[in-house]
């Protein structure tokens, strides 16, 4: 089983109790947070990257750090949105998680030569992850709360599962340990999109027809995000192809 497969495992009740609470979250992220530099273990060496090869990983991280924002700027949004109080603290402790994946990207720039990674993400981010990020912000600013989490924790998190598995075929060590320990935090993002949108059909199955037409109108923008960077990176293409694979399977076991 994929491990994309196993956050749909995550029991709804398990979800509802224990995992959207701030105990939950500071145990989780103690195993795998604790004693890091810059998001990252502090002993792997640092290797000296080719100039091609900083200039391929700018590009992903850029594009990594659009999607990022899009998720610390919607799921900050969304605590107000959201129906309960479990909901409001568990995407708090997302917009924590997102927060510190946006800075350990800046950083790991910044890190690799990077001068001004602002004016350098502007340059770099690909049409499809901004175009992304205004359809997720318009539906927060609407209040389409089902449709929000749709797009932000089960379509932009499963593009960045995907995008991630595959940047750790092909990147440094430093990369990959960060991109690996920012992975654990979108496992959770993802089980708890899983678990809302499953509630949200079975409280009113009507809204099964719109939560597919935000799932039709994502699907390009998320495979051509992942599809761009993972060709940036010159990952093989037999694992583009498996991992854009995994993408919609994430998205098609809602059988939406
Ligand atoms: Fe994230
Ligand atoms: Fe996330």
């Amino acid at each position: 089983m994929s491990e994309v497969g196993e956050v749909h495992d995550l029991d709804p009740e398990v979800f509802e109790r224990e995992v959207r609470t701030f105990d939950h979250w500071f145990g989780a992220v103690q195993d795998y947070l604790s004693d890091l530099e810059h998001g990252h273990r502090a002993d792997i060496a640092s290797e000296e990257l080719a100039a091609d090869e900083v200039d391929r990983l700018t590009t992903a991280l850029c594009n990594y750090a659009v999607a990022e924002t899009a998720a610390l700027e919607a799921s900050s949004g969304l605590v107000r949105l959201a129906p309960n109080h479990a909901s409001k603290i568990f995407l708090a402790t997302q917009a924590v998680d997102e927060a510190r994946h946006v800075e350990v990207i800046l950083q790991r720039l910044e890190d690799i030569g990077v001068e001004d990674p602002a004016a350098e993400i502007e340059r770099r981010a690909n049409p499809a992850v901004r175009e992304f990020k205004n359809r997720l912000l318009y539906l927060v600013d609407s209040n389409q709360w089902d449709l929000a989490i749709f797009a932000q924790n089960v379509s932009l998190e499963a593009m960045e599962f995907s995008a991630f598995r595959a940047h750790a075929t092909v990147g440094d060590p430093v990369t990959c340990d960060m991109l690996e320990r920012m992975l654990r935090d979108e496992r959770r993002h993802l089980g708890f999109g899983e678990n809302e949108i499953a509630r949200c059909l079975r409280t009113d199955p009507s809204r099964g027809a719109q939560i597919a037409s935000v799932k039709n109108e994502l699907e390009s923008l998320a495979i051509n995000t992942f599809e761009y960077t993972a060709k940036e990176l010159e990952v093989e293409s037999d694992t583009i192809t498996k991992l854009g694979r995994d993408y919609r399977d994430a998205v098609e076991r809602l059988g939406l």
